[in-house]
């Protein structure tokens, strides 16, 4: 059944957000899960989080990137249009239940994932303190949102375009070596997340990251999600996408990510695959 586009926002020049009639999965979603869209019958399956979602409206909120082919053909459709098909909800909801103070250290795009975890946390009542890293200020997303919630939130560029000019990590020490934290989430780039779980394990601090891993069926079928986490093969669509990340194998999870982003060639605008116009 064909999935209606009730509104469109850009949230800046790389990111939007899309507000998808989708009642049935309005009315079980819970946050950490997310979906699989397909924008037409030819179209790829692409995951993306559950941003957000109205129960009463029936609507589910999406924020994607765009980074390649189908994030960019999504974006090429406006309100009132349709989608081919979404399913969900997928994945397992996040386990939030009982922190009491929280950190949440975001890469990027991250934050489309991450948010929905830092609402349910702050409805929990627990302390959160955000950590958020982008690229430069022109890929800030939902820092309104996130500091609306949060009690403590910081932000680095690479670029210092916004706030201080570094990385997450350098950021994450100071706010964990005091002992006080009962959960950090990291959520982004494998790299970021690895970096982040190096550091947490040295202070003992239980990490959730995000297995943000290639899916195609989004239900156990096709192995495109596998990864290695405490010695045993799991499947990032069915198990996760949160794990433990100080029993992730992320050395593997990252050589994987490679195989597959180099068979996949960078997409923009300017790519052969758009120069026919794609509606
Ligand atoms: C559980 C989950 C939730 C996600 N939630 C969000 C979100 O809320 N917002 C957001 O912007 N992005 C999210 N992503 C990433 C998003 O799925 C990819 O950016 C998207 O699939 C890229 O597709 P593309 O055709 O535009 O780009 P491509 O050019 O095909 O790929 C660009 C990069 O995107 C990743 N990617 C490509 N295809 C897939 C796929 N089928 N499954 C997973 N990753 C893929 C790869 O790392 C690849 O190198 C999520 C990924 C997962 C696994
Ligand atoms: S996406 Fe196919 S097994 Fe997980």
């Amino acid at each position: 059944m064909m999935v209606e586009i009730i509104d469109k926002i850009a949230l800046n020049k790389y990111t939007s957000k899309m507000v998808l009639r989708a009642p049935d999965i309005a009315a079980s979603a819970k946050a950490g899960q997310f979906v699989i869209i397909r924008i037409d019958e030819k179209g790829e399956r692409i995951p993306l989080t559950i941003a957000g979602c109205d129960i009463d409206r029936g609507t589910i909120d999406i924020i994607y990137q765009k980074v390649g082919f189908t994030t960019y053909k999504l974006d090429y459709k406006n309100k009132g249009q349709s989608i081919l098909n979404v399913v969900g909800p997928l994945g397992r909801p996040s386990e939030l239940d009982g922190y009491k103070n929280v950190v949440i250290v975001v890469g990027g795009s991250g934050c489309a994932i991450a948010y929905p975890q830092a609402k349910a946390l702050s409805e929990n009542h627990a302390k959160i303190s955000v950590i958020c890293g982008f690229r430069s200020k022109d890929f800030i997303i939902l820092e309104k949102e996130l500091k609306s919630i949060s009690d403590s939130f910081e932000m680095v560029t690479d670029d210092g375009s916004s706030g201080n000019k570094g990385l997450v990590t350098d950021v994450l020490q100071n706010k964990i070596k005091d002992g006080t934290a009962d959960l950090v989430i990291a959520v982004g780039p494998l790299p970021m997340m690895k970096a982040v779980c190096e550091i947490t394990k040295n202070f003992r601090v239980k990490t959730i990251v995000s297995m943000n891993t290639i899916m195609i069926d989004g239900t156990g079928m096709c192995g495109g999600c596998r990864l290695t986490v405490g010695g045993e093969t799991k499947f990032a669509c069915l198990d996760g996408p949160d794990f433990d990340g100080h029993k992730v194998d992320f050395d593997e999870a990252i050589l994987r990510s490679k195989d597959s982003s180099n068979s996949k060639p960078f997409c923009g605008k300017d790519c052969n695959l758009f120069k026919g116009g794609l509606k």
